[in-house]
């Protein structure tokens, strides 16, 4: 639908009659003229189209995060600053470009503007600076002809040129654009309080009355835009992040027992970085790597997992295990309901029109968590077989209570009853947990295809029910063992 979006670009501020559905990748390159950001595979996987995205955080505070342009609407723009590789170039090569250039990380160039995006959008975090954070950053980054040696060791430079840049926000910037990172102009302007913003402010709350008027609630479009590259015109899309409250995650007690409350548009970042999550479940950040790249879990949301319903979904195989509750609301009523019951069937879900994730919550007690995962590349790929466990230990060394899941196997992510019932009040142990494996590797009903055979899941499925309880119980030391 066209409609007037303030934003600012580079710096400038913009008020335009735009489709908000379109993408603004096409925006950029065929209506601004900025060719720069480039079109790859267009379905987020491989950097060229990078630019950097600053808006308000669910704190208040100004954050900037580096986005696929290529799954991102317009509307998305509204009260948000958007930098480019044009807008970091304007007062010439910046020390990001010369570190690529110096150490030969670009051949044709085409991946090279993503690449300086991304690394500069780390530099812009306030990330730990090392070398394996660096390069952390560029997971979402594909080159096809320089290798990656050359652009690992830009990365180890920069990290190493810019280990002592200062955390707060503001003598941040001024140190970056006095080392002409940043022009000078662009640096003030991104450091700038959202009060200052094109839309004069940021959203309201009251601004999300509009949840309910959309043809489609859309999160971070990293799902919704993979499978409509080329949107509709005339879809009206509600954001559900418009209201940066949206992505706040709080504790709450609700009858008498405390929860882990998750609004509707927390992305996959917002939960990994999570002190509140890393409280409950301490570990929970290595899993982090596992899913998607650091462009898309900026802007991919829990309930968008949900609800693209992907048998193999990463984040529904997690809450599963973790005992989610979903609140889904529409423009009259609110229910909850557990979150394996909306999975009905393959990609059908027990969710009306009308009706929308408004939040995602789960008890704040389990004692430990584990997650594994196997999918064709390491990295950046989505499941084969991924597998979830949530135990509470009992004061008598046995599980009091636990909760268990597993993705890639039915078509829909399964939660595992038969093994809950073989663990609880179980005391952990090598027999249980190769019981545990010959339970799992019985589950659902995995068929054979381009990710995998049905033989292969099934061993999967036993390996990583033996990986999680390595995990769970490492005091045991099952790894010396349970090979054998
Ligand atoms: C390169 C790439 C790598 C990926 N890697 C992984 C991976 O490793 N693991 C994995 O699990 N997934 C992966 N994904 C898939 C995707 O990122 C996730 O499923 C993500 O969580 C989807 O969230 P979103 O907010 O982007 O959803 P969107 O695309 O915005 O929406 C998806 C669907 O959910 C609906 N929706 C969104 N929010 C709500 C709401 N609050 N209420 C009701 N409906 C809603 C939308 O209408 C749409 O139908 C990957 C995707 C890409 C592009
Ligand atoms: S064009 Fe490949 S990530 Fe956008
Ligand atoms: S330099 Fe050619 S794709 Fe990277």
């Amino acid at each position: 639908m066209i409609r007037n979006i303030k934003f600012r670009l580079n710096g400038k501020d913009q008020n335009l009659e735009l489709r908000e559905e379109a993408l603004v990748l096409d925006w950029l390159r065929n209506i601004a003229g900025l060719k720069g950001t480039k079109e790859g595979c267009r379905e987020g996987d491989c950097g060229a189209c990078l630019a950097l995205l600053g808006g308000q955080a669910p704190d208040g505070s100004m954050e900037w995060r580096s986005v696929t342009t290529c799954t991102l609407a317009m509307g998305e723009l509204e009260n948000r600053h958007l930098v480019t590789i044009e807008g970091l170039a304007s007062a010439g090569l910046t020390p990001v470009m010369e570190a690529m250039l110096d150490e030969g990380a670009s051949q044709c160039g085409f991946c090279s503007p993503g690449f300086v995006l991304a690394l500069t959008g780390y530099l812009v975090s306030g990330a730990k600076m090392d070398p394996v954070e660096a390069m952390l950053a560029v997971e979402g980054n594909l080159c096809r002809c320089t290798g990656y040696g050359s652009i690992r060791r830009a990365a180890k430079r920069l990290a190493e040129d810019f280990s002592d840049l200062p955390f707060g926000l503001k003598e941040r910037f001024s140190v970056l654009a006095d080392r002409k990172v940043l022009p000078k102009a662009l640096a003030d302007s991104m450091a700038d309080s959202k009060a200052d913003m094109p839309g004069g402010s940021v959203h309201k709350s009251g601004q999300t009355a509009s949840m309910q008027n959309g043809s489609i609630v859309l999160g971070g479009g990293t799902d919704y835009f993979v499978q409509n590259p080329d949107p509709e015109p005339g879809l009206a899309p509600s954001f559900s992040d418009q209201d940066p409250a949206s992505r706040r995650i709080k504790e709450k007690v609700l009858g008498g027992k405390t929860w882990i409350c998750l609004g509707r548009a927390v992305t996959e970042s917002d939960f990994f970085a999570s002190n509140i999550i890393k409280k409950a479940l301490p570990g929970m950040e290595r899993y982090e790597v596992l899913v998607a790249s650091p462009p898309i879990r900026n802007r991919a949301t829990l309930a968008g997992n949900i609800v693209n319903a992907s048998p193999i979904a990463d984040m529904s195989a997690m809450l599963i295990a973790l005992g989610a509750e979903l609140e889904i609301s529409s423009k009259d009523a609110s229910r909850s309901l557990p979150i394996e019951n909306i999975f009905l069937g393959y990609k059908k879900l027990d969710l009306k029109p009308g009706e929308y994730i408004n939040e995602i919550r789960f008890p704040a007690d389990w004692s430990r968590f584990a997650f594994e995962k196997v999918s064709k590349r390491e990295h950046l790929d989505i499941a084969t077989v991924n597998v979830a466990i949530a135990v509470k230990m009992g004061a008598d060394g046995c599980i009091a209570e636990v909760r268990c899941s597993a993705g890639g196997v039915a078509a829909i992510p399964l939660r595992l009853k038969n093994a809950e019932a073989l663990l609880t009040g179980a005391k952990p142990s090598l027999d249980l947990a190769k019981k545990l494996g010959a339970v799992y590797a019985e589950s659902g009903s995995p068929m054979s295809d381009v990710r995998g055979s049905s033989v292969y899941r099934k061993r999967l499925l036993e390996r990583l029910a033996w990986a999680a309880c390595i995990r769970l119980w490492p005091e045991l030391k099952l790894e010396e063992e349970i090979m054998a």
